[in-house]
């Protein structure tokens, strides 16, 4: 049976599936290049890397597959230069220096950060590698490209997907262009996409936001978060989304980059049953709301900083300053292999996390799904595992 949709026609791919990018390294070369020879779209979470790093990805997936791909990139903000964020900035260098088990070096690198190059963004650089490579897909978060360089993207030739946190996000995107929409529900892993308003404003569930955003656009449109089986696929189907986009699904995949400690903690998840540490929206690793495991990290931070900023004691500084200062404490914890400080982004479906190949959980995932379509037209017996 085909899952053909209006995205697998867009996107030139056999299944409406989108492994989504994950910056960071969890999207390896090899899972992006795994997931698209099975039949899906892998993306390549490029955010964090620099142009030549991206370049050599870019290049290292082309000669692993021959099948289209996406690379994902952060669009960037400005961020406030005032008095109330330099002191915001001040405060959360001294206190992160001495708040954590790390030793006298992370803490000289975090009070000596340079604010300024945290503020600066490679887009510019990094998309233009995008161009040169002829790159099939662009996909980006946090906000939309200029409406010139969307033109130069689809002068050469890129299918071109947006992020959209709610209606008035999707409609944004279409009218500056996009080829197709992504609808980030409130459940998902890793940082809100939302950029027209702050991402706690935007928080809508996404069995809401997908009809609505299908009702508003006349564009492909892909829902993410918390789709873990065929059913959340079905599902998600069902509510009008041409395709569906995963992130935590792949995060345990035999070719997933996430840090073994990582990889632990999401996989204790899965047999956690009710002792299940629940996922939480969190601003203190990066300054921008983001959905991960709660651990020691984020307990320190919002018990120092308070849920309320007015009666915070220490302030939380802006995105991409809060990313840069926390860097050197998430390096130290790579390298001890302690997830408690580790950022551990994860949607609310990570107790359905499973392991094996990329090929093997898309394989899964089209037969799961294919099952539950099947039973819902009432042909024949199934289940989401059958
Ligand atoms: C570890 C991790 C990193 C992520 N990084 C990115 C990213 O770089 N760019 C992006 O557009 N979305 C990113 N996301 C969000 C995903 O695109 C997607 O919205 C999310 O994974 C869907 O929820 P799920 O994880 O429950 O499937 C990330 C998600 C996770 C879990």
């Amino acid at each position: 049976m085909g899952l053909e949709t209006p995205l697998t026609r867009l996107l030139g791919i056999s299944l409406p599936i989108i492994q989504a990018p994950m910056a960071g390294g969890p999207t390896t070369p090899e899972l992006v290049a795994a997931v698209s020879n099975a039949g899906a779209l892998g993306s390549l979470g490029a955010g964090y890397m620099s142009p030549d790093a991206i370049r050599a990805a870019v290049r290292r997936i082309r000669e692993l597959t021959d099948k289209p791909f996406a690379v994902n990139l952060f669009v960037p903000e400005s961020v406030p230069d005032d008095e109330a964020t330099r002191s915001a900035v001040a405060e959360m260098k001294d206190y992160l220096a001495t708040a954590g088990p790390w030793d006298e070096h992370v803490a000289d690198e975090i009070r000596h950060m340079d604010d300024e190059a945290a503020r600066n963004s490679e887009f510019d650089a990094q998309l233009q590698v995008l161009l040169e490579e002829r790159v099939p897909v662009f996909s980006f978060t946090f906000g939309c490209p200029s409406a010139e360089t969307l033109q130069t993207c689809r002068k050469a030739g890129m299918t071109i997907v947006g992020t959209a946190c709610s209606v008035e996000e999707a409609l944004f995107l279409e009218r500056a262009g996009v080829d197709a929409i992504i609808a980030q529900g409130y459940e998902a892993g890793g940082h809100r996409g939302a950029f027209l308003k702050t991402g706690e404003s935007s928080l809508l569930g996404l069995v809401a936001l997908v009809p609505q955003v299908v009702d508003a656009v006349q564009l492909p449109v892909i829902a993410a978060g918390a789709i873990m089986d065929g059913r959340g696929i079905a599902a998600c189907l069902a509510l009008g989304a041409a395709g569906v986009q995963l992130g935590t699904a792949f995060l345990a995949a035999t070719e997933s980059g996430a840090h073994p400690a990582y990889r632990q903690a999401l996989l204790a998840e899965s047999h956690a049953g009710s002792s299940a540490r629940p996922t939480v929206l969190t601003r203190a690793f990066s300054g921008k709301p983001a959905r991960g495991l709660r651990n020691t990290f984020i307990d320190t931070l919002e018990s120092t900083t308070g849920r309320t900023p007015a009666a915070a004691p220490v302030r939380i500084p802006p995105y991409p300053i809060q990313n840069a200062l926390t860097r050197p404490i998430r390096n130290w914890a790579a390298r001890e292999g302690n997830a408690e400080y580790m950022s551990l982004w994860a949607g609310q479906g990570v107790q359905m996390v499973r392991t094996g190949s990329a090929a093997d959980i898309i394989q899964q995932l089209a037969a799961e799904t294919e099952a539950v379509v099947r039973k819902l037209s009432g042909d024949g017996p199934s289940g989401a595992h059958a």
